[in-house]
């Protein structure tokens, strides 16, 4: 059990700011998406063609949010190269590195200066959500406007109902995977446990959250778990426990924790699909293209198929290929007597001769090729934890 504060003192929390911050956490390591994560980010894993992390950062800059700061770990460099000063989606990005992924808790101790005491929302860099962040800020708002308007019936000393703490739920079928909360009859937020064994409900805690400056003592005020981690549900816990409000919300639409290959696959074919075709590259007159198709400007077509919904990027050169549906192509790719669909191709990997590739995800500059000599065999060169299922 924490130590107790005093719940209304707690509870009440008049002194709101205007500002809300964005803090997205970045560091960590990749161990699940391996080996395509090995020594790359994975909150850069293109999505038609767009890191992860941008769909967040460019979700806090529609809601409004300017000032971002980005946990980074040993991948720091490779962020700041992707995301810059943040200047390119209308915020502004500072860079709080974490030495160690000592838990998402920890991040938000060594981010104290940053957040200074204003509301928050803290959002995992490696996930997705259809829904946008306006919706879940903007009820956040509404419940702290509402908390300080003197109701009929409150207390001499004033309203009480302002959240310290907001999280967003979804029913899930592997609830041992997530963070998962359990809900009174009244549909208030009880408990919240780590990836438990036994959980209390299918619900996960999906990597979106809002704070008031309150969790910054919660983070304070916990010790790390059996796995060594400060647990962000812990500290919720913390202020459950200390008489805040914690309030939740149910993700209205999909959403993507990238964990692994066919969770990417699907939120790329989500994605996908709600593209504007487009053709800025060169298609040339043996080629066509149909149906929801992007083409970047210096991508090249030639007496090559695609049929969308498909993204080809810049540089990109398919010659005599057919490309499917639900496929996103990075830039500098060469794609040259082969099919492809349902796939993601990162940045310059190479096919050639491949009748048929499906379901697949491609490191940056990987390879797969057909050989010219008539043999059963297969060569392969893999990294490791890599896999490969022929045909
Ligand atoms: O995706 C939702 C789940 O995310 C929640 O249900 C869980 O409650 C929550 O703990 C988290 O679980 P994960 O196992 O998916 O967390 P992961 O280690 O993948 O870290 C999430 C993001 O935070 C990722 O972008 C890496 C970053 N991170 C993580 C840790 C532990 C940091 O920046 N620093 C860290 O110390």
């Amino acid at each position: 059990m924490p130590t107790i504060l005093p719940g209304r003192e707690i509870a009440r929390q008049p002194a709101r700011t205007a500002v809300m911050k964005g803090l997205i956490l970045s560091g960590g390591a990749g161990t699940r998406l391996r080996p395509i994560t090995h020594t790359s980010a994975k909150q850069l894993v293109p999505v038609a063609n767009k890191p992860i992390l941008f769909y967040g950062i460019e979700d806090m800059a529609e809601a409004g949010i300017t000032e971002i700061g980005i946990i980074v770990g040993s991948t720091a460099a490779e962020i700041e190269a992707a995301v810059g000063d943040g200047s390119r989606f209308g915020v502004h990005v500072s860079y709080l590195p974490q030495d160690e992924p000592l838990g998402l808790a920890h991040c938000v101790l060594i981010a104290r200066d940053f957040l200074g005491d204003d509301d928050f929302v803290m959002y995992l860099g490696d996930n997705m959500l259809e829904q946008g962040l306006g919706g879940f800020i903007a009820r956040w708002e509404s419940q702290h406007t509402a908390a300080l308007q003197p109701a009929l019936g409150d207390a001499p000393d004033g309203p009480t109902g302002a959240p310290a703490a907001q999280i967003l739920l979804t029913p899930v079928p592997d609830p041992q995977r997530f963070g998962v909360a359990e809900l009174d009859d009244e549909g208030n937020v009880v408990a919240l446990v780590e990836k438990p064994e036994d959980p209390p409900s299918d619900l996960a805690l999906v990597g979106v959250y809002l704070f008031s400056k309150l969790i910054h003592q919660a983070v304070a005020a916990i010790a790390p778990s059996a796995r060594g981690e400060l647990e962000i549900t812990d500290a919720i816990q913390w202020l459950i426990d200390s008489g805040a409000p914690v309030h939740h919300d149910l993700l209205d639409g999909w959403w993507l924790d990238t964990g692994k290959k066919d969770p990417l696959l699907e939120s790329n074919r989500r994605v996908l699909e709600s593209l504007e075709a487009r053709v800025d590259g060169e298609v040339d007159a043996d080629s066509k293209v149909d149906g929801r198709v992007v083409i970047e400007a210096g991508a090249r077509l030639v007496n090559s198929e695609v049929r969308g919904p498909a993204i080809i990027g810049a540089g990109s050169v398919i010659t005599s290929s057919y490309i499917g549906p639900f496929t996103a192509v990075a830039a500098n790719c060469e794609v040259t007597d082969s099919e492809i669909d349902q796939s993601v191709i990162m940045e310059g990997a190479r096919i050639r001769a491949v009748p048929r590739l499906t379901d697949s995800l491609m490191g940056r500059d990987s390879e797969v090729t057909r050989g010219a000599r008539r043999s059963q065999a297969t060569r392969v060169t893999l990294g490791d934890h890599s896999t490969v299922e022929l045909a």
